[in-house]
């Protein structure tokens, strides 16, 4: 977070406040999101895009109803992906025509949800859902604005799991076969739905912009192509290209992603090129970042359980470093192969204190349970320190699990000197209140 700082004491505060009196106050393992860091971020992001309702902060990197007031306080919009996500915003009295509904499988109660709230978009994924999302819209007598999902054939650096613009997937209409037009000509034509945008999203944690440039060129051509089937009165309302999330992050020290200054920049030469190349007016680039906003500010609080060498191969031995969460908190280790960082804040180590190679793990009952695989700890590391694993804002409390019946953690936002809690940590009544005998 931007707001963390070492004291003389070798006691981490973040946003001024001790790390220690966090855990003791609302005990661990604690995800504390830096407020101000959060809002930094919406706001450079707004800067950068020239606009604030064009960025939708993408909510299921991390969503709570105060984070979701923030976001409206900032001025952007919001992307949701299930009835969840969107019950949550509308708790937090999000403005609903800056709520972008997204997913390849969304429900008729959820599809009805979003139509009865009136969200500003609803992005289709296949020709059932342009079906039903007209249908439900007619029987309320009301039009619905659509976007399409494209899938642009693109291959994203990144991880398997994460890349989605590459033919052979779920989600979108390819554009290579020409689904994504015919789609385009069934919402034209659907009474109940008005084609308002054009939408691509490429993968996820991605450092360089070609695979976004090459998506916005595939999407201006579409745009191209629909204006010369269906005439020009339809860039009256299809007016908005919307290149999805993705930009990456900083997780380790190492990491040196682009700002989302430099990401527009590039975006608006190659669009207005694209543009000018197919004799279109300039649409509006909106973006839907997720990680880029929530992942840095946020810190996973971990305490110290024990700690065991294990002798290796060559004499070399590795230090098992266990806490008291996991991969029921943090899965990107174990999923995805994610590198992270961290350190010990609760203290200075001694002077004479060594760095010694470690892996932080987990209590769960399973080998793969990894939080951080290689990191670097004081040799004095003991019992009851606490340790901060970084960046810890984006998918993992939102892919938190129950296994072991851990109880999720808490969430706690720090501002200015002091703390307050988002989501108060799971307790045993909670685990229980779902048993029916
Ligand atoms: N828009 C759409 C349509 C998306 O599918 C996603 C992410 C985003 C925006 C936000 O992407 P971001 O800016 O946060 O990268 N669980 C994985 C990430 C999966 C992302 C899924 N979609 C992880 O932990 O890395």
């Amino acid at each position: 977070p931007r707001n963390a700082s070492r004291g003389d004491d070798g006691v981490v505060r973040l946003a001024g406040v001790d790390v220690r009196e966090l855990a003791e106050r609302y005990g661990t393992p604690l995800f504390v999101m830096d407020e101000a860091d959060f809002r930094a971020r919406c706001a450079e992001h707004a800067r950068a895009f020239g606009d604030p309702t064009l960025v939708h902060y993408a909510s299921k990197a991390f969503l709570s109803v105060e984070v979701a007031r923030w976001v409206a306080q900032e001025g952007l919009s919001l992307d949701v992906c299930s009835g969840g996500e969107l019950a949550v915003a509308l708790r937090a009295d999000f403005p609903p025509e800056r709520i972008a509904l997204h997913g390849n499988n969304k429900s008729v109660a959820e599809l009805a949800a979003a139509v009865e709230a009136g969200v500003g978009a609803v992005v289709v994924d296949s020709y059932f859902e342009i079906a039903r999302l007209d249908q439900i819209a007619r029987d309320r007598g009301v039009v619905q604005p659509v976007m399409i999902r494209v899938t642009v054939g693109v291959e994203a650096h990144t991880h398997e799991f994460i890349a989605t613009a590459h033919e052979d997937q779920k989600f979108g209409f390819s554009l290579s076969s020409g689904d994504a037009a015919e789609a385009a000509g069934r919402v034209i034509k659907a009474e109940g739905l008005s084609l308002v945008g054009l939408h691509s999203h490429i993968g996820s944690q991605i450092f360089d912009a070609n695979g976004f440039e090459v998506a916005a060129r595939r999407v201006i051509e579409l745009v191209a192509q629909l204006r010369d089937k269906h005439g020009p009165e339809l860039l009256d309302t299809l007016s908005t290209v919307d290149l999805g999330g993705g930009l990456g992050i900083a997780y380790t020290p190492d990491d040196d992603p682009p700002p989302p200054a430099f990401l527009a920049e590039q975006l608006r030469t190659i669009v207005s090129k694209e543009c000018e190349h197919n004799d279109l007016p300039m649409p509006k680039i909106a973006v839907e970042p997720g990680r880029a906003i929530v992942g840095p500010g946020t810190v996973t609080l971990y305490e110290v359980g024990t700690i065991k060498d294990v002798e290796l191969d060559a004499g070399l031995s590795r230090r098992y470093v266990s806490v008291d969460g996991g991969m029921s908190d943090n899965i990107r280790t174990a999923l995805y192969d994610a590198v992270y960082d961290c350190r010990l804040v609760s203290r200075a180590a001694e002077h004479d204190s060594a760095a010694v190679l470690c892996r932080v793990v987990g209590k769960h009952c399973e080998a793969g349970d990894v939080v951080v695989r290689d990191c670097w700890l004081p040799a004095d590391l003991a019992p009851g320190d606490l340790i901060a694993v970084a960046a810890t804002g984006a998918y993992c409390y939102v892919m938190a699990s129950g296994y072991n019946r851990l109880p999720r953690p808490a969430v706690v936002a720090v501002t200015d000197g002091t703390s307050r809690p988002l989501l108060r940590r799971e307790t045993e009544d909670d685990l229980l209140r779902l048993e029916v005998s």
